[in-house]
């Protein structure tokens, strides 16, 4: 039998214990948690994504921003607008949408952030604490996925993982991760020969390419477990039948919406190998946005004097 492992319940669990933890810390007379979204220009997926987090942030008793710039906005206008973050006592946490519009170079403005606001993890003083196994905050998808395997008591100590994807958002951050917890971690990408071998002999299979159903049966060793990052639409009525033959709730999502969203795995062929897998949607997404809270939560606290 193959387990579907439901990020959904499990984001939803964590969604809590970090609402129970603000209600702690605000009946203590701290203060409530404060995440300040960064968003410039109008990309749909972006507004979205910065829409489900204001939510999931209010919920959860935050105090939660977005400050909306125009597409055509100023490198050192942006800048400007961190800097003013930076100084705000009342934000503990500071999140650029990316991507950012041409224009402006992300790696300067990420690395503007205050590193101790810095909840996406991606300053490069962060990134180098996540690899010297420091305490900071962690690309939330990444440690999202490790949160989930942990609270389904998946095994990862001495494990072969295979992640395919080296993103700075999710492959890289996760391997430093997956290290942590012992697994024995390859990272495969573009170039990597013979890709199917390799991720044959995973035990842990993460796909984190961007590419829908990229990942087929010959990529999966009986018995792994797969997790799937791919948020992909696909627009093609026959592709979505045959990815999903006769179903009828996808058939219908379509219908409704012109497309649906598939991961980087191929879910209906690679069910079977598989001993536990994540289904998309369901699965990774909200992982991201609980473990984001969970970020916020972390560095709050920090500010305000309070240990984890
Ligand atoms: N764009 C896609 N994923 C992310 C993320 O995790 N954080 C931010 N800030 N932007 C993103």
């Amino acid at each position: 039998m193959t387990r579907i492992l439901d990020g959904k319940a499990v984001a939803r669990e964590m969604r809590q214990e970090t609402a129970a933890a603000v209600a702690e810390l605000v009946a203590g007379g701290g203060r409530p948690p404060g995440l300040q979204a960064v968003l410039v220009g109008e990309n749909p997926a972006s507004q979205l994504y910065v829409r489900s987090k204001n939510r999931a942030a209010k919920k959860a008793g935050f105090a939660s921003r977005t400050r909306v710039l125009d597409i055509s906005t100023r490198r050192d206008e942006l800048l400007a607008v961190i800097d003013e973050l930076n100084a705000d006592d009342s934000v503990d946490g500071i999140l650029v949408q990316l991507p950012l519009p041409a224009q402006i170079d992300a790696d300067e403005v990420l690395e503007r952030i205050d590193p101790a606001k810095d909840v996406d993890g991606f300053h490069p003083i962060n990134v180098g604490r996540l690899w010297l196994d420091q305490p900071a905050p962690a690309p939330a998808t990444a440690a999202g996925i490790v949160e989930l395997l942990r609270r389904a008591e998946i095994q990862m100590a001495g494990r072969n993982a295979v992640i395919v994807g080296r993103s700075a958002i999710v492959g890289k951050p996760l391997a430093g991760l997956l290290m942590r917890e012992n697994c024995t971690v390859t990272v495969c990408h573009s170039r990597t020969r013979d890709l199917p071998a390799v991720c044959r002999g995973a035990e842990i299979l993460v796909a984190a390419i961007g590419r829908a159903a990229f990942i087929g049966p010959e990529h999966v060793g009986e018995g792994a477990v797969v997790v799937d990052v791919g948020i992909n639409r696909v627009s093609d009525a026959d592709e979505v039948e045959r990815l999903f033959p006769g179903d009828a709730a996808r058939r219908e999502s379509f219908a409704k919406r012109g497309s649906v969203v598939v991961g980087d795995v191929d879910y209906t062929r690679v069910f079977e190998r598989a001993s536990a897998i994540t289904p998309v949607p369901g699965g990774v997404g909200p992982l991201t946005i609980a473990q984001l809270l969970a970020n916020t939560l972390a560095t709050s606290r920090a500010r305000q004097g309070l240990g984890d």
